[in-house]
């Protein structure tokens, strides 16, 4: 029974490191399967979703040296099956990649359904779409994807919903396809632009990633890199809504603020002071701060991963806040446990109407998602008295040493693994 316990109460205050950029990371790692040769990635998150991929490519063939907790050289020289272990690859969505990489890599895979966080209904026709156009043909049966392309030829792609993950797999798929291939109405995530220079730093020819259309002109083969993974978004932007939350005051560090602008512009609107630098933000509140209206939106729009987290925030807020989900039907599940600490959500199918409270009260609850996981946890430390969060290993798919990042920004968080450890957490802590 893993679980996080805390005691909230405490401004959390002091410095933060940012990780590199879990969905760029879980998108460069198989992608480092179309070079055949080797290559070094910097900045990897040490999450569990990137030693899963680990685990994946492996099976695969790679072989992969871990140089440091951040960086590894994978050699991807000896890719000597086209079936993906079928355990690994539904346990998480980003698995899709493998698809695009080994179509480019082999012109065949046979992988499991994506899983990953329950959000909605999550469906890949676009990526297939894309594999389609560059002339591959994908079935799709008994929870597993078999696809296979004699060869690859660039095509125009038309997304008919902005998808990150369609995007990408697009880009994998033509990198080495025989002619020029458009992406119109591309995803515009950072990660996307990531994936893009990784792809880009081993010789492949893509340009206008990050706007709307993404041209790519195939090239034969790739050669060894070295690549270091931007600053995660996300990860950031929890810090920035927990010190808020906690009415504290963080300087975020190693970050892109450009990236961050929907999450700042938002969190000033409610009067928390935001001061940008090079590459950090310093973010602080010390008192109540107001309600707004979000709606989650494709990049450069306030990013769906953010919700939970900004939820928490506005739950604590002066007056009546509405979220608007727009990407995925079903990312309200944490709303339950978040009523168990207080606070006054009515959901309405993809839109929340959240009127602020005046303080959380700690309580026993789970962990929903990933991102929903750690808007508890802020949650957690924002309440007066205990809670405890489980289900935690849904944090840990995208959060590197999240406890001991809380922890030393002042926050009393610990991991515990029995009732005899939550005893004496509540012993010390008092
Ligand atoms: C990626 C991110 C995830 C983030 C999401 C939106 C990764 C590994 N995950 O997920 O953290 O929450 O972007 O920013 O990068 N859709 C379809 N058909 C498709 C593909 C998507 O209908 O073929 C729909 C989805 O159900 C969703 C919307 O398009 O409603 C956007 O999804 P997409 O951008 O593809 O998200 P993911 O790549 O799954």
């Amino acid at each position: 029974m893993e679980q996080y316990i805390m005691k909230g109460g405490n401004p959390l205050v002091g410095d933060v490191t940012i990780s590199g950029a879990k969905n760029a990371a879980v998108a460069i790692l198989p992608a480092a399967l179309l070079i055949n040769g080797t290559c070094t990635i910097n900045n990897l998150p040490n999450i569990s979703d990137v030693k899963i991929y680990c685990e994946i490519l492996e099976n695969l063939g790679a072989k992969i040296h871990w140089n440091s907790t951040n960086e590894l050289t994978i050699d991807t020289r000896n890719i000597d099956t086209t079936e993906a272990p079928i355990d690994l690859t539904s346990k998480f969505r980003a698995s899709y990649y493998i698809i695009g990489a080994m179509l480019g890599r082999k012109g065949e895979i046979e992988v499991g359904m994506p899983g990953g966080c329950k959000l909605g209904a999550r469906p890949i026709d676009q990526h297939i779409k894309g594999f389609e156009a560059l002339g591959a043909n994908v079935d799709i049966g008994q929870g597993k994807i078999i696809a296979k392309a004699k060869k690859l030829k660039g095509a125009s792609i038309y997304m008919d919903i902005t998808s990150v993950g369609a995007t990408i797999n697009a880009m994998l798929a033509a990198v080495l396809a025989e002619g020029t291939t458009t992406i119109d109405n591309a995803a515009k995530e950072p990660h996307v632009v990531d994936v893009a220079n990784f792809l880009n730093s081993m010789g492949a020819k893509i340009r206008g990633a990050g706007t709307d259309v993404i041209r790519i002109k195939g090239v034969e083969k790739f050669g060894d890199c070295q690549y270091s993974i931007i600053p995660d978004q996300i990860e950031a932007g929890t810090f920035m809504t927990a010190a808020v939350a906690t009415k504290g005051d963080i300087m975020i560090k190693n970050v892109i603020p450009k990236h961050l602008e929907a999450i700042s512009a938002k969190l000033i609107e409610i009067g928390a002071e935001v001061v940008e630098f090079d590459d950090a933000v310093r973010v602080s509140a010390t008192k109540r701060l107001e309600s707004t209206n979000i709606k989650t939106l494709p990049y450069p729009g306030f990013p769906t991963d953010m919700q939970p987290q900004m939820a928490v925030t506005l739950a604590l807020s002066n007056g009546t806040s509405v979220i608007s989900e727009s990407i995925f039907e079903n990312r309200f599940r944490y709303v339950d446990e978040l009523t168990k600490m207080g606070a006054t959500i009515q959901v309405d199918g993809r839109t929340a109407i959240i009127s602020g409270v005046e303080g959380f009260t700690g309580a026993d609850v789970h962990a929903p998602d990933l991102r929903a996981g750690a808007a508890l946890v802020i949650a957690g430390l924002s309440a007066k008295g205990f809670t405890t969060v489980s289900d935690i290993g849904y944090i840990y798919r995208g959060y590197e040493q999240f406890e001991q990042k809380l922890k030393q920004l002042g926050g009393e968080i610990q991991l515990v693994n029995n009732e005899k450890e939550v005893a004496k957490f509540k012993l010390k802590i008092g």
